[in-house]
């Protein structure tokens, strides 16, 4: 796991090689297993492999999302948000947890993220509703993120214990760090 988590970048271009089927399914097993708030499940996945539906997501944000237009596949992560006030947290995690398994299967990824973003530069066309346009998901369920996923196109080094920020750790109170001297 913690390997994993050293060598997880984030991904932005990718090889063109399909990413076959058990793999994506490996990768929607991990989302599913994720944890939610009381249990109450408010997200749900869309899978993406259509290349004209990728190329209008990758349109979804003024910056950051075009190349989805490459990828492989997409994940989006929709929650319901009158199921509950940590559908957001409940998305996050579900993303996470596939980002996660998509790495550990060698697949290069990316978040993309949806909510409180915009298409435009002038901030009238929301992200959300882009994304909802181009794959009919209903008016009730809002847009978190975007996974972006492929075989990596890019090699990006993995982090090592030296980038790791400790002095964000605190031991009983805020400003006594749990490493260095205080
Ligand atoms: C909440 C969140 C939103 C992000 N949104 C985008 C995005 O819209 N486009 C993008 O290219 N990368 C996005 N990223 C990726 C970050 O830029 C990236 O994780 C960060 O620069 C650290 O790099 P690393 O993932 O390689 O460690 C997002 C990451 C997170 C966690």
């Amino acid at each position: 796991m913690k390997d994993v988590m050293y060598r997880r970048r984030s991904i932005r271009r990718y090889t063109g090689e399909p990413v076959s089927r058990e793999q994506i399914e490996e990768i929607l097993e991990a989302g599913l297993l994720a944890p939610t708030g009381r249990n109450l499940y408010p997200w749900q996945f869309v899978v993406v492999d259509d290349r004209e539906a990728l190329q209008e997501l990758g349109r979804s944000k003024a910056g950051g999302s075009a190349f989805l237009a490459d990828a492989a596949l997409a994940i989006v992560v929709v929650a319901d948000e009158e199921v509950t006030d940590v559908w957001v947290e409940d998305a996050s995690i579900a993303a996470t947890f596939m980002m996660l398994q998509a790495q550990s299967l060698g697949l290069g990824n990316c978040w993309v993220q949806s909510r409180l973003r915009f298409a435009d530069k002038d901030g009238t066309l929301s992200s959300e509703t882009v994304v909802r346009r181009a794959l009919g998901i209903p008016e009730n369920l809002r847009v978190d993120c975007i996974l972006s996923i492929g075989h990596p196109g890019e090699d990006r080094p993995a982090k090592t214990p030296d980038d790791l920020q400790w002095d964000k750790v605190h031991l009983n109170q805020f400003g006594r760090t749990w490493k260095g001297e205080d």
